[in-house]
């Protein structure tokens, strides 16, 4: 029963490829979809030979203001540059900084 593709002459794989030609553009097209909605890496370009960011900072060293990067586009990074401003308007986006300052 599953073994009728051994019959197929090539001009039935022939008929055929459109078909498959097409799911596999569906498949790409919503692969595409998907990561740009919802998947795909947030880092793109920072430190990516290790299998995980990670910063650590004693608190007293701090100062009075700290502003920490949360869109990974920051040339900087951990700290904000800005880029988040180019970032946002590219994508449609509404990301910012962590800003960490004493009272006043
Ligand atoms: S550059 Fe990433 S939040 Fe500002």
């Amino acid at each position: 029963m599953m073994e009728f593709y051994k019959n197929l002459s090539a001009a039935d794989w022939a008929s055929l490829l459109p078909f498959g030609i097409a799911c596999a553009a569906v498949g790409f097209g919503a692969k595409t979809l998907i990561d740009k909605k919802i998947g795909g890496p947030v880092n793109l370009s920072i430190r990516k030979g290790e299998s995980k960011v990670v910063h650590s900072m004693d608190i007293e060293d701090l100062g009075d203001k700290a502003v920490f990067c949360r869109c990974w586009r920051s040339a900087k990074f951990p700290y904000c540059d800005g880029s988040h401003t180019a970032h946002n308007a590219a994508f449609g986006d509404n990301v910012g900084p962590l800003i960490i300052k004493k009272k006043e």
